[in-house]
């Protein structure tokens, strides 16, 4: 059996889109259940839907054979596993974000309120900058606009949230899209996973 670790959220039901049109059925998969556990019509997938960082943990500990997970959060995890395709899905822009003049007012330390702590420090690093990293959890936009941060490092998509809140793009870090990615034992040793990873790779948009 091939386990596979899928990041609940938005890369989700892309992946179990793409999945099909390799052949798997995956009609389980598509019914609203709190199942965490879930299986193809076959019962050779097993799919466990985990929290979008906890994809690299899993992987990597090998509970799953391969995944499917952000550059953004792959990036951050800083693993040991294969990233071994770029889905061309869920792409995005990590960005630093704030107010037009944020970078030229803030004196002294720039306050980065973010999610990506290690995103974060080494691209400020390379660039020689301290800063002052405030780790956020969510609605990253909220910190300029309550004084928490000078700017954030986030990812940006449509831009609405931005948008919505006053700020803007201001410096662009990288950009990132959905990864398959595959445990180093596991894509010797598993059975039909390198056939799979094949017809994967023909079936990427
Ligand atoms: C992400 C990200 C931004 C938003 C960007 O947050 O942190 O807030 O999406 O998307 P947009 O450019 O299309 O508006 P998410 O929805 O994951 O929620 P969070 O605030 O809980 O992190």
């Amino acid at each position: 059996m091939i386990t596979v670790a899928l990041a609940k959220g938005r890369l989700a039901q892309k992946s179990i889109e793409l999945l099909e049109k390799c052949g798997l059925k995956l009609d389980e998969l598509k019914v609203e259940t709190r199942k965490l556990v879930l299986f193809d019509e076959s019962g050779e997938y097993k799919f466990v839907f985990v929290k979008p960082s906890d994809v690299p943990t899993y992987i990597e500990r090998g509970v799953a054979d391969f995944g499917v997970v952000g550059k953004d959060t792959l990036l951050e995890a800083d693993r040991d596993i294969y990233e071994m395709l770029d889905l061309k899905f869920g792409k995005c822009r990590m960005c630093v974000c704030g107010y037009p003049d944020s970078l030229k007012k803030a004196g002294g330390i720039l306050r980065v309120g973010t999610k990506y702590e290690k995103i974060t420090r080494e691209y400020f690093g390379v660039q020689g900058k301290t800063v002052d990293i405030i780790k956020l959890n969510g609605s990253v936009e909220l910190a300029p606009v309550m004084g928490l941060s000078d700017v954030i490092v986030d990812i940006v998509e449509s831009g609405k949230t931005l948008e919505a809140n006053g700020l803007t793009v201001l410096e662009e870090v990288c950009s990132c899209s959905a990864r398959l990615v595959v445990n180093r034992v596991s894509l010797k040793t598993k059975k039909g996973l390198l056939e799979l990873l094949e017809t994967i790779k023909e079936n990427i948009d």
